[in-house]
């Protein structure tokens, strides 16, 4: 669903200033980012910006490079031209590894959870860059509250269970990093409409706490209503971005990614 029909024809928004705060630091930024796979280009100088406590989506037909911004901002894809900063350090010379240490958490695509592994060897492992043995349980007990069903099956293999309790499953390892920033890659991908506006409520939760999230949907309307901000991606490029409510009522943005709303 919501693949553009045609092309947005808008030049690239200039990046958010935050009103009186000239200074504000920047969680995540990304700085005329360009990447390959092999002789393809698929980003070409890509700008986005993420500020501490935030909730921005990334919307886009397919192909137009989503994932590959969730994976060129975890080191999975290289930059190939520009410079990709967390908390002001520029990272992208450095390993997934260490970007994970500096606070990011990835919740992928299709989940991906550890399926001959159980619940609760699934949580542990997304703490395992972790000694604060307190903290964790602290954490493991915050991840029971937001996903009651996950306490209950701490012994089931992870490959058992269904695709919804899989994404909790994924959402809980996230968390268990204690990330400053979550990267989602279309959460709600293949779940009953019931369960997608379950995920995004939780979504949003953790948001409240202070975690900032970037996520991928292609459900732009949903991701709209709950994020703060928006970038829309093209064959690789920024078309579009700006606050969500904006991006709502946007005339451009209805015609290709908000169907008849
Ligand atoms: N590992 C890869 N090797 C070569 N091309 C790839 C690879 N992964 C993605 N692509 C291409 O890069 C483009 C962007 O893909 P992707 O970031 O997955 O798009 P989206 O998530 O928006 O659907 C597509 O044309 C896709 O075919
Ligand atoms: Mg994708």
């Amino acid at each position: 669903m919501s693949v553009a029909p045609s092309r947005v024809v808008v030049r690239p928004a200039p990046e958010p200033r935050a009103a009186g705060h000239k200074e504000r630091p920047k969680l995540l930024e990304l700085r005329d980012v360009t990447t390959h796979y092999g002789p393809i280009r698929v980003l070409h100088k890509v700008n986005m910006t993420i500020y501490p406590g935030e909730m921005v989506c990334l919307l886009g037909g397919n192909a137009s490079g989503k994932s590959t911004t969730l994976k060129t901002i975890l080191g999975i894809v290289r930059v190939s031209e520009g410079e990709l900063y967390l908390n002001g350090e520029r990272v992208d010379g450095m390993s997934t590894a260490e970007r994970i240490e500096r606070g990011l958490a990835v919740v992928p695509e299709n989940r991906r959870i550890f399926p001959k592994m159980t619940v609760r060897e699934n949580l542990e492992l997304g703490a395992y860059l972790r000694h604060d043995r307190a903290a964790i349980r602290e954490d493991m007990d915050y991840v029971f509250s937001l996903f009651p069903r996950l306490g209950e099956r701490l012994g089931q293999l992870g490959g058992t269970m269904s695709g919804g309790e899989q994404q909790m499953l994924a959402m809980g390892r996230a968390l268990m990093s204690r990330p400053k920033l979550i990267l989602m890659d279309e959460p709600s991908m293949g779940l009953a409409p019931l369960f997608v506006e379950k995920i995004f409520e939780i979504i949003k939760q953790v948001n409240e706490r202070g975690i900032s999230v970037f996520v991928v949907e292609q459900n732009a309307n949903i991701a709209l209503s709950i994020a703060d901000r928006g970038y829309v991606l093209q064959t690789g490029e920024v078309v579009l971005s700006g606050p969500a409510r904006e991006l709502l009522h946007n005339e451009a943005m209805k015609r290709a990614y908000l169907g008849d709303v």
